[in-house]
C-alpha cells in the first residue's frame, strides 16, 4: 500500500501535535507494511485555487499555477492508494494550508454533473486515494471536531473513500510532564491505528477509545490547570514553546490549584512505600491549608488541617509557589528560616524524589 502522509501544521517538528500523532500512526503503518511518505505542507509552496477551471478545460487534468502542489504533491496524491490528512483543528476545522491543498486536488474531478443518490455530483478523472482524516485540538470535549466529521463525511463520503478519523482533543497536553504516561498510552494506540488500518482498513473501536481518552476527567479541572498554564506563561513573558522548552510547571495561585498541581506532579516510584500525611499552611496573600495523605504508591489532597500529620511546613503561600516552580531554593529558604517545618525532616527531604517535576 503506498500511502501519502501529510502535517498542514505550521509548527516545526517536536512543537507540532498533529506531527506526534501522525509520525506515530506512520510507524503503524511501515510495521504493517506499508510504504509511506511523510510531508510537511509548511515547507511546500501551495497557493490558492483561483476558480478559472482551466484545469477542467484547457487542460484538463492539470492545474494553471506552476508551484510545489502541481509538479510534486498532485501527482503523488493521485498515485497514493492512501492519503492521511493531517492538520491542526483550527477554528473548528481544517487548517488553511490543508484547505489550500484540498482545494488544488480539483483537477481529479471532471466538470460534469451526475446523480449521486439524492444529490449530485463530479466524476472522477482519476482513483480518488482512501482517505484517514486526523486531526488534533487545544480543547479537551470529543465535540470540538463535530464539524470536521462532518465535513470529511460529505466530502470523501461522495467517493466513498473515508477509511477512519482520528481525532485527539486535549493535544496540547501531550507534552505536558505530569502526562507523560498517558501521551505514551495515546500514542502507541496511534501506533496500533496505523497498523489496523493497513490490515483491515479500519480503526477499532477499542484503539480508538485509547487515542481519544480524558487526561483529566473532569473539565473543570481541565479549565484550571489551562488557565493556571496561561497565566503562568503571561507573568513570565513567554509563549507556550519557551514554556515546554524551559520545562516550567504552571504557578498555582489558590489552595486548591496547588492542591491539583502537587497531585498532578506525585510520582508512585519515587515515592515507593512512603506512608504519611503532608500538611500546608499557607499564609500570606494566599492563606488557608490542605494536606496531602501518601500510601500504597498513591496521593489524596483535602482542604484543611489534618489530625496528625506527618510533616507540617507553616509557609507564605508565596514563597512556596516560587520553590514549587524553581525560583527559589527550598534548602536555602529553609535555612534562611522563610518557612517553618514540624515534625519528619526527611520527608521533606524526599520531596523531589516524592513529587517529579
Ligand atoms: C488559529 C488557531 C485556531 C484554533 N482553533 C481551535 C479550535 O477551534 N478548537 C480547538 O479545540 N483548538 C483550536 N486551536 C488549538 C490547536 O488546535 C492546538 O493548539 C493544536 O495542538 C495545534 O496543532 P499543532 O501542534 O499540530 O500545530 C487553534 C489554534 C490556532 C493557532
Amino acid at each position: 500500500m503506498k500511502v501519502l502522509a501529510l502535517n498542514s501544521s505550521p509548527r516545526g517538528e517536536g512543537q507540532s501535535k498533529t506531527g506526534m500523532m501522525l509520525n506515530h500512526l506512520v510507524l503503524g503503518m511501515r510495521d504493517a507494511g506499508a510504504e509511506v511518505e511523510v510531508i510537511d505542507l509548511r515547507k511546500k509552496t501551495i497557493r490558492n485555487c483561483i476558480g478559472c477551471f482551466t484545469c477542467w478545460t484547457k487542460t484538463p487534468g492539470l492545474c494553471i499555477h506552476k508551484d510545489d502542489m502541481s509538479g510534486e504533491l498532485f501527482p503523488k496524491f493521485i498515485e497514493s492508494d492512501l492519503v492521511v490528512y493531517g492538520t491542526p483543528l483550527y477554528h473548528f476545522t481544517v487548517n488553511a494550508t490543508m484547505k489550500a491543498f484540498i482545494e488544488r486536488t480539483l483537477p481529479i474531478l471532471q466538470p460534469f454533473f451526475e446523480e449521486s443518490g439524492e444529490a449530485t455530483k463530479h466524476p472522477l478523472r482519476h482513483e480518488f486515494p482512501k482517505a484517514v482524516v486526523l486531526s488534533v485540538a487545544g480543547f479537551p470535549e470529543m465535540s470540538v471536531f463535530d464539524q470536521l466529521s462532518s465535513w470529511v463525511r460529505l466530502i470523501f463520503g461522495k467517493s466513498d473513500t473515508l477509511v477512519a478519523e482520528i481525532y485527539r482533543p486535549a493535544a496540547e497536553s501531550m507534552t505536558a510532564s505530569f502526562f507523560k504516561d498517558k501521551a505514551a498510552q495515546v500514542m502507541e494506540a496511534t501506533r496500533k491505528a496505523g497498523q489496523e488500518i493497513v490490515q483491515s482498513m479500519k480503526v477499532s473501536e477499542e484503539t480508538l477509545a485509547a487515542v481519544t481518552q480524558d487526561f483529566v476527567r473532569d473539565k473543570e479541572s481541565f479549565r484550571k490547570i489551562g488557565n493556571l498554564f496561561w497565566k503562568t506563561c503571561i507573568s513570565e513573558g513567554m509563549i507556550p514553546k519557551e514554556f515546554e522548552e524551559k520545562g516550567l510547571i504552571p504557578r498555582p495561585d489558590s489552595v486548591e490549584t496547588f492542591m491539583m498541581i502537587l497531585s498532578l506532579g506525585f510520582n508512585p516510584v519515587g515515592a515507593g512505600d512512603t506512608s504519611a500525611v503532608l500538611q500546608f499552611n499557607f499564609s500570606g496573600d494566599v492563606q488557608g491549608a490542605c494536606h496531602f495523605r501518601i500510601e500504597n504508591g498513591t496521593i489524596r489532597a483535602t482542604q484543611g488541617r489534618a489530625e496528625r500529620p506527618d510533616v507540617a511546613i507553616d509557609t507564605p503561600f508565596d514563597l512556596w509557589m516560587d520553590i514549587l516552580t524553581g525560583k527559589a531554593d527550598g534548602q536555602q529558604m529553609f535555612m534562611a528560616q522563610k518557612y517553618k517545618v514540624k515534625g519528619d525532616l526527611s520527608l521533606l527531604m524526599r520531596m523531589s524524589q516524592i513529587f517529579g517535576k
